[in-house]
């Protein structure tokens, strides 16, 4: 595996070039503010959005709202509406204040409803209409787009057509009211190109660039309950045997043209359980014969903290694919710690990301992950 000097080495090529062609397009957006994002889960009932440390984050997501399936519009109701007024009262109110964006769709929506919203002219209007009503009347900051996933060619011809409009009605509408315009941005997959599917199809990388303020990557979930024959690191920097992994995917980002500048690396705080064949063989990719701990496999970072506690539990950091796992007995986690989060945001910073995002805040252990990203100082 090459070394990660030659990876940097590699990569100041590319960056030296991207800025330089870049310089431009990048000079009628505002400079490059780092970003250190994260996403609230609004089903999170006993983590507030109160709760949140405002110091070590740039934006909070608002996770997340849908639109109707027949009108593309979004329906607020009563109860959504006061506690979207909440979310960006709050943190607009705390010291320091973050910015708000309200995320639209996530993995449980699926993916039905963004193509068939993208597919008319008049459908896409009506969405993005919308999204700019809800942004301005609860206070938000920007809108984000969490459309998982584009299934084919035609999505991703769509989505390129969509961001151009929603981009160009972001333009008009702050240019008519004389506001700063919403941020856009996308949670996008780890990798450009869907290469793990039979249906071939990659991002549309020039509308992406043009009329994004950012993609948020989600540098995670790459092996998990789906299967259980082995254990496996979920969000692996590094892995010598397959690209299925955060430098691949962010590489391949970048060779498509996205600036580094915007792109944002996703940053895990839960882990994944299994259950191992044999309690002697017990690293990355050890047999597995089920699902480990917590609720589909999925436990959050506090939980494995607690977890770990509880159970005496053998912590590893392994540094083949950066990542970090527990064992006790039969039971294996997959997780990052600050360890192999603190390399992950080191690793970012020497591609020139300009920053890093994390799924969920409400996952940390007293803020011991988030504050890594402050520990580093300059991330950019
Ligand atoms: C706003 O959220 C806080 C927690 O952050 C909660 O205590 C409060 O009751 C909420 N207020 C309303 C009006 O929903
Ligand atoms: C649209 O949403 C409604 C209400 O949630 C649901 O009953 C219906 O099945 C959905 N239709 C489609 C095509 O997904
Ligand atoms: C990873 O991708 C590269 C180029 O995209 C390819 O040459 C290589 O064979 C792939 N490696 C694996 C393990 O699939
Ligand atoms: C916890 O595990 C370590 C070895 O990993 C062992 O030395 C220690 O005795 C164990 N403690 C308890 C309370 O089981």
């Amino acid at each position: 595996m090459a070394g990660l000097k030659d990876y940097y080495n590699s990569y100041l090529c590319v960056f030296v070039i991207l800025t330089i062609t870049c310089s431009c397009a990048m000079a009628s957006t505002s400079p490059s503010q780092a970003v250190k994002g994260g996403y609230w889960p609004s089903w999170a009932s006993d983590f507030p959005q109160s709760a949140i440390d405002t110091t070590l984050f740039t934006h909070i997501y608002y996770a997340f709202l849908s639109p109707n399936n027949a009108t593309f519009k979004f329906d607020i109701s009563d109860s959504t509406a006061s506690m979207l007024l909440n979310f960006t009262s709050t943190l607009h109110a705390k010291n320091p204040p973050v910015k708000t964006i309200f995320s639209v769709g996530g993995g449980g929506e699926g993916p039905v409803i963004f193509s068939n919203m993208a597919s008319t002219g008049q459908s896409r209007r009506s969405f993005i209409e919308s999204s700019i009503e809800v942004a301005r009347k609860f206070g938000f900051d920007g809108v984000d787009l969490d459309w998982e996933f584009p299934q084919n060619p035609k999505d991703m011809e769509n989505l390129g057509q969509l961001l151009h409009e929603w981009r160009a009605k972001v333009h008009q509408e702050a240019k008519a009211t004389g506001r700063t315009p919403l941020l856009l941005t996308a949670a996008v997959y780890f990798s450009v190109d869907f290469f793990l599917s039979d249906v071939q199809r990659s991002y549309p990388v020039g509308s992406a660039k043009k009329n994004l303020d950012w993609i948020n990557v989600m540098c995670y979930d790459y092996h998990g309950s789906w299967d259980t024959s082995a254990t496996g690191a979920q969000a692996a920097l590094f892995d010598p045997n397959s690209n299925i992994t955060t430098s691949y995917g962010l590489r391949s980002w970048i060779e498509a043209g996205l600036p580094p500048s915007k792109l944002i690396m996703g940053l895990p705080l839960y882990g994944r359980t299994w259950q191992l064949k044999d309690p002697r063989s017990h690293g990355v990719g050890a047999p597995a014969v089920s699902v480990g701990p917590g609720s589909e496999g999925v436990l959050t970072y506090s939980e494995v903290e607690a977890f770990n506690r509880a159970n005496n539990a053998t912590v590893v950091y392994d540094s083949v694919t950066v990542s970090t796992y527990s064992v006790t007995g039969t039971s294996w986690i997959g997780y990052d710690d600050v360890r192999s989060t603190t390399v992950k945001i080191e690793f970012a910073q020497g591609l020139g990301l300009r920053g890093y995002f994390f799924w969920a805040v409400n996952g940390d252990h007293d803020w011991k992950i988030s504050t890594q990203g402050r520990v580093i100082s300059n991330v950019k």
